[in-house]
């Protein structure tokens, strides 16, 4: 049995649960509650977003864990010190980016903060939430692309 095969397709499975949520958060779901009156917006966004949020910290917990198994078993550490292998860089930068805010500052200060400033003013709140998941979402896509065509042999 080849474990590192299995363990690449545990990996993509998180990977598309994680990135996809992440798509639909920002395509569909923020530009949609941007639309609805204001006292509907916040409680929405909550109730969506929590829900999604404990799915990912599973996904996000199976990308990592698969990653590092298989950097471990292709004996891959040495890439970190190769530029030309910049999507592995970013593949742990992405990782690193959602873990913090999931597990550290969503429950500690951001859902908080979050709420507060929708509150004052919803407008703003929302149009910089938009921007922060298409950043999100623009690094996660050229990571995605970068790693799938840099594990296949093409150097850049
Ligand atoms: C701690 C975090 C991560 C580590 C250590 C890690 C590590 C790895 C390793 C070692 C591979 C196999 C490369 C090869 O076969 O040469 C891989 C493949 C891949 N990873 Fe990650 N990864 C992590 C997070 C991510 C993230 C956040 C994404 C997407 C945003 C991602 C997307 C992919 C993709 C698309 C592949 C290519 C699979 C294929 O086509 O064979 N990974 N990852």
């Amino acid at each position: 049995m080849d474990w590192i095969t299995i363990t690449r397709a545990l990996h993509l499975i998180a990977i598309v649960h994680w990135i996809g949520g992440l798509a639909m958060v920002t395509l569909v779901i923020l530009p949609g509650i941007m639309r609805m009156p204001q006292e509907r917006k916040l409680e929405t966004f909550l109730a969506i977003e929590e829900r999604f949020a404990g799915q990912a910290k599973v996904s996000v917990t199976v990308a990592g864990l698969t990653g590092l198994y298989m950097v471990h078993g292709l004996v891959a550490w040495e890439r970190f010190l190769d530029p030309g292998y910049w999507w592995m860089h970013a593949m742990v930068l992405v990782w690193a980016i959602f873990t913090f805010m999931l597990f550290a500052a969503e429950p500690l200060f951001l859902h908080a903060k979050v709420a507060r400033m929708a509150d004052r003013d919803p407008d703003a709140t929302f149009s910089l939430m938009l921007r922060a998941h298409r950043i999100l979402l623009a690094l996660a896509t050229v990571t995605v692309g970068g790693a799938a065509l840099g594990a296949h042999g093409m150097m850049f």
